[in-house]
């Protein structure tokens, strides 16, 4: 391992603890050091303008940074455990490149701040990916429903057979699910849109940084003010994104229990793509629906990994080394979400319906709610028509299905589902998303 930044007299190096002590950030650092790079850009131009460093030294470290961005894109440079942390490595490589000058970066900075920064970039970036993921499945979701409008499948309460409903109106569930998980995602990230950067370990620098310009050029929308409070929010606010990212993983975790369900023999509901399913290595028979059983544990990760924040968050103001490790349940929340959820839109469009299975388990019971709601309606009060219903539920007929369905017309109902206003959502959802793609873009240019 290079020489620590806070080397000193007296100070003691054992390669033990100090491995102990970098955990595992050299590895989850190799996801910030795009970030921290392109934060390390913006602090420097700031410096300069305020002649905080000379023009030619900040014109070089700015040069060398980028060939070092350039140099981890192609893999040229890749942070391992000769450094302490990706903040130690871009030091050390502007030094040995540039010399004193290369040292002149950390003017100003702590890397206190300089980690809120490259998890504040990680987190908005990761956030807008898994929306764009989320948007895609409530699309894909739409697709199916508008196919599937008109046909036929049970509703349930309680998994008991309730009323006839349609496979159009569970697949637009997602549709809608998903719409409001992409929204969440949206409204979570403005947790993240403040710029720590300039409040150094916690308490400012008696320089006058300009933040506002450098937030600015980070695509940030305002700056965290109290340097205190930028440290308050490690970890506390990546609850915020976790919880949104725990409804996604909801919403997959319930379509994962339904395809579950409807792909049993049981039901027979639904056929799995052939490559969402295993084999048995024992029983020939067996096709297994794995990937909506490893769908379903989504929730139960992210949740996990919301426990564990939660109880690293457990500490007074100001630094504590303790927040390194909220660092690994947040990227790990990430990975797993954008993981399963590059898988969710194909594997909706890919699913087949048996419109046959799901139409035989109407069965005619099921036409007595509409058929109580028709006598009440007709000026019955509602309990004595439930209850005259109740006694002749053998003379019901399932022929009555389509019916069923089509009558149900409030919006949202089966026979009129609000497909378009879905979808004009859906559309409002995704321009924002590329309003927000082309403002990064902007910040990114600058
Ligand atoms: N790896 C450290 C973290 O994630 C960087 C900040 C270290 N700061 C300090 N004061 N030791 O928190």
């Amino acid at each position: 391992m290079t020489t620590p930044l806070w080397d000193k007299p007296g100070a003691e190096i054992d390669l033990a603890t100090m491995r102990y002590m970098a955990g595992r950030d050299i590895e989850l650092d190799r996801r910030l050091l795009p970030h921290d790079i392109r934060a390390s850009i913006a602090h420097v131009r700031g410096l300069r303008s305020i002649g905080a460093l000379p023009g030619a030294d900040a014109d070089a470290i700015i040069t060398e940074l980028r060939t070092l961005a350039d140099d981890v894109r192609s893999g040229e440079f890749v942070l391992d455990d000769r450094f302490e942390d990706g903040h130690s490595a871009i030091e050390a490589r502007l030094v040995d490149r540039l010399g004193a000058a290369g040292g002149r970066v950390h003017l100003g900075r702590s890397r206190n701040d300089q980690v809120l920064v490259a998890m504040s970039l990680y987190v908005r970036a990761e956030l807008a990916r898994v929306r764009t993921l989320a948007l895609d499945a409530a699309c894909a979701a739409l697709d199916r429903a508008r196919e599937l409008e008109h046909v036929v499948m049970p509703g349930y309460t309680h998994l008991q057979r309730a009323v006839p409903s349609t496979a159009g109106l569970w697949m637009a569930s997602f549709a809608e699910s998903y719409l409001e998980n992409a929204s969440l995602l949206r409204l979570s990230a403005q947790w993240f849109d403040a710029c720590p950067l300039g409040t150094a370990a916690g308490y400012g620098v008696n320089l006058d940084l300009p933040r506002d310009a450098v937030a600015d050029e980070l695509g940030f929308a305002r700056v965290v003010v109290n340097p205190m409070h930028a440290q308050a929010c490690r970890g506390s606010h990546d609850v915020q994104a976790l919880a949104a990212l725990w409804q996604v993983a909801q919403t997959v975790r319930r379509f994962a229990w339904d395809l579950s369900l409807f792909a049993s023999a049981e039901f027979g509901f639904v056929r799995l793509p052939a490559r969402a399913t295993t084999g048995s290595s024992i029983m020939p028979n067996k096709r297994n629906p794995d990937l909506a059983e490893l769908l379903r544990t989504l929730a139960a990760e992210v949740g996990g990994r919301i426990a564990e924040l939660i109880q690293i968050v457990s500490l007074p103001s100001g630094y504590h080394r303790d927040l390194q490790s909220a660092k690994a349940p947040v990227i790990a929340a990430f990975e797993a979400v954008s993981a399963a959820m590059t898988l969710v839109p194909p594997l909706i469009r890919d699913l087949e319906c048996d419109r046959a299975r799901m139409r035989a388990a109407i069965e005619p019971a099921m036409l007595a709610t509409d058929e109580a709601v028709r006598l009440a309606a007709g000026g019955m009060p509602f309990r004595d028509a439930y209850r005259a219903v109740a006694e002749r539920l053998g003379s019901l007929t399932d022929a009555d299905a389509d019916r069923s369905v089509r009558e149900r017309v409030s919006l949202g109902g089966t026979g009129n589902l609000g497909l378009d206003i879905l979808s004009r959502r859906i559309d409002e959802e995704r321009e924002r998303r590329l309003a927000d793609d082309s403002d990064s873009d902007a910040a990114e240019r600058t």
